[in-house]
């Protein structure tokens, strides 16, 4: 596999917006202007991953400081409102590979790359909500983030683990 972590600069708001639907189908997806609202929010939390020349991955993620704000539920843990671009610590508030792409080591790699970001650009502390599903799970546990609290109605829209979510964070 001949794969690379890649910047903003170096991806399309199509090819992001193609990968978003390929990751999580049409009813979850984010849409293109809200793609393009976090980028211009803070294009730095944008981590790519391609193989070859083709886009297969991304992980996007806003800064600020999780112990002072409350979120209950995903909508509000990724409110654009909250970056602060001068907070230690970083929320992910997507990550997504290609249906066809899975089980390749892409999103390992994506949370890889968003770790030496996190460390160029000052952050100390990842955190994360995650779904509640085995394969979930495993891939954030593998990756060494640790579960912090389950939270129920964390995905309101979302049937497939009764809305519950789980929090997690790792140490960067
Ligand atoms: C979760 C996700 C980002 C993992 O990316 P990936 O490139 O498949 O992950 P990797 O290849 O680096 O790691 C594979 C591990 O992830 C886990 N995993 C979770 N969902 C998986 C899936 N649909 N297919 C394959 N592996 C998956 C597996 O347990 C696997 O561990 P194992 O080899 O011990 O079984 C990806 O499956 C995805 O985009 N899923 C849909 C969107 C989503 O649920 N995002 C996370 C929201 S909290």
């Amino acid at each position: 596999m001949s794969s690379e972590i890649v910047s903003v600069e170096d991806a399309s708001l199509e090819d992001i917006y193609r990968v978003e639907v390929e990751a999580w189908g049409d009813d979850l997806s984010a849409s293109k202007s809200t793609i393009e609202e976090r980028l211009e929010t803070h294009a730095e939390g944008f981590i790519g991953v391609k193989n070859e020349d083709e886009l297969v991955g991304y992980l996007y993620g806003i800064r600020y400081d999780h112990e002072e704000v409350d979120p209950r539920t995903w909508e509000e843990a990724t409110d654009l409102d909250l970056h602060d671009p001068e907070s230690d610590q970083m929320y992910i508030t997507t990550v997504g590979v290609s249906e066809n792409h899975r089980g390749e080591g892409y999103g390992t790699k994506l949370l890889q790359g968003l770790e030496d970001r996190a460390t160029e650009i000052g952050v100390q502390e990842i955190y994360l909500g995650r779904r509640d599903t085995d394969g979930n799970k495993r891939f954030y546990e593998s990756n060494g983030y640790q579960e912090v609290e389950k939270i129920e109605g964390w995905w309101p829209e979302d049937g497939s683990s009764e809305g519950q979510g789980v929090m997690m964070k790792k140490q960067v």
